[in-house]
């Protein structure tokens, strides 16, 4: 079954996953809202990555695959900070994208992208279709998104929306090594709303202005900074596979040193194949970067820049740095082996969105099944992870008499009641009730029949195998809690 966008994205809208900014109005370009089944699915990918990096870490065994032992907090920062930061950390000098002008249709590309761009004039997409229009001589276009505070309106009063969440841990690096009591190694992790101005937003979520990420910030000692590498890179890659992205639609990627940020030493990107992609293609979910120590020197010393393959302080004309860093002591002091350096950085980036639209496309199946009446009907079911899921069970009265909805009812507040995410519903024979929970990606489904009222038991349904077992009522929240937990 070859699955394609088209179908994804009108069952995320018929279903209530997603829908376009403000539709009402016509929308906004790059600009996504999620509905009331996506709320969750989306809230269930964020608390994995939470839980894995923080709530679920242990800081004193050492995890398979880790040089040592280490700990793990969190942060939530403003998403306006100090306009200095981006000049420090490089953003309001070097984010950016070239882009180019078609004087024909009007349209403006991303000179990278152009060669994939469609033409309004002509509908059909010819790659290079555009190398035949007349188009404007590349220009910078920086991706931050520009706001003022306060009452200024002046340059004094300008600020930026962050363009990653990652500044906010830099900054306060210094905060949590004196209030959390940690110690290298250590990482600080955020999730957030970040912003980009982004040229041509494009492929559902994928390439949005407004969107959400996961990252942490990982301080280390510079010997130990690749081993780090190494641990994290693997260790992300595999948190997908894990809540279930099948091992060929995921790969993990070594940076060329032309592709390399301005900061880095080595990057890893996790990629997978969406949809929207060529055949052999692979799109971006999160990028693993040795950062070295870019970050917590430029906010100490100034922005630096790579000189003879040194990172030094950028000047002005008469010799004093370009952008002024904060001037604190960003160094951490070893109190055992009594050395003081400049840890370095492992990044482990991720996008909420990009994850949760991975995780969507993933999920995605058509088979055939008997209906009520033994008819092969095709099925669209979506094989999320039970985690995952954004609804875990539903609860059906086989039929609305003999007792059987008062029971069902009962059933569904004590799921909820154990805060299992639970629907009730009667309406409709038992196999549609099935098809519709089959389709936003419900993972089991309780039916209490007319057996139940002499057995005190229930049937289970499985969304994946279809097989239907009997379970006691009184088992049901600890059997599903433990299924879940699986
Ligand atoms: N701090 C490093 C950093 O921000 P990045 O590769 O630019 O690195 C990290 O972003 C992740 O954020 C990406 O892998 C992607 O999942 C997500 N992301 C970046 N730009 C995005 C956009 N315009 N729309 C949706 N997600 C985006």
């Amino acid at each position: 079954m070859k699955k394609t966008m088209e179908t994804i994205v009108s069952l995320c809208k018929r279903r209530g996953f997603l829908f376009q900014s403000s539709e009402i109005y016509g929308g906004l370009n790059g600009f996504w809202d999620y509905g009331p089944l996506g709320v969750e699915l989306k809230r269930n990918v964020r608390e994995a990555w939470w839980s894995e990096m923080i709530t679920s870490h242990d800081d004193i065994l050492v995890p398979e695959g880790a040089p040592r032992a280490f700990s793990m907090v969190g942060v939530e920062t403003s998403i306006i900070m100090h306009p200095q930061v981006w000049k420090c950390s490089g953003h309001y000098d070097l984010f950016h994208d070239e882009m180019v002008d078609c004087r024909e249709c009007k349209s403006r590309f991303r000179a990278d992208h152009i060669s994939t761009s469609e033409c309004p004039l002509k509908p059909s997409k010819h790659p290079g279709e555009h190398d035949a229009c007349s188009l404007t001589d590349p220009r910078e276009f920086n991706l931050m998104f520009k706001t003022y505070v306060g009452a200024l309106s002046g340059e004094e009063g300008a600020a930026f929306l962050r363009p990653e969440t990652a500044q906010g841990m830099f900054v306060n690096f210094k905060n949590v090594l004196d209030s959390a009591r940690v110690k290298v190694p250590f990482g600080i992790a955020q999730i957030g709303k970040s912003f980009r101005n982004e040229i041509t937003p494009r492929n559902f979520t994928f390439r949005s202005r407004e969107f959400e990420q996961m990252e942490m910030e990982f301080f280390c000692h510079p010997d130990e900074s690749r081993q780090w590498y190494q641990y994290w890179r693997d260790r992300r890659h595999q948190w997908y596979v894990k809540l279930g992205i099948g091992s060929d639609n995921l790969q993990l990627r070594d940076h060329d040193a032309d592709e390399l940020s301005h900061y880095s030493v080595g990057t890893a990107d996790i990629e997978y194949a969406f949809p929207f992609l060529d055949e052999n293609e692979y799109g971006e979910l999160e990028g693993v970067a040795h950062r070295g120590n870019f970050d917590l020197r430029s906010h100490s010393e100034g922005k630096l820049i790579k000189q003879n393959d040194e990172l030094v302080v950028e000047t002005d004309s008469d010799g004093n740095p370009k952008y002024r860093g904060s001037g604190k002591d960003l160094t951490y002091f070893d109190d055992q082996s009594r050395e003081r350096y400049i840890p370095h950085v492992i990044e482990p980036a991720a996008g909420a969105d990009r994850a949760t639209l991975a995780f969507i496309c993933e999920a995605y199946r058509e088979d055939e099944q008997p209906d009520d009446k033994g008819k092969m009907q095709k099925r669209v079911y979506m094989q999320f992870h039970p985690k995952l899921a954004p609804v875990k069970v539903a609860v059906f009265p086989l039929i609305k008499k003999e007792g059987m909805p008062e029971k069902a009812a009962e059933i569904y507040r004590e799921l909820k009641q154990a805060g299992i995410v639970t629907v009730y519903s009667q309406q409709g024979a038992i196999g549609r009730r099935y098809r519709q929970q089959d389709e936003i990606g419900t993972p089991y489904c309780l039916t209490i029949d007319g057996e139940t009222a002499n057995d005190e038991c229930v049937t289970i349904r499985d969304r994946d195998s279809l097989e239907q077992t009997r379970i006691p009522v009184k088992e049901i929240v600890s059997e599903i809690s433990n299924r879940l937990r699986g």
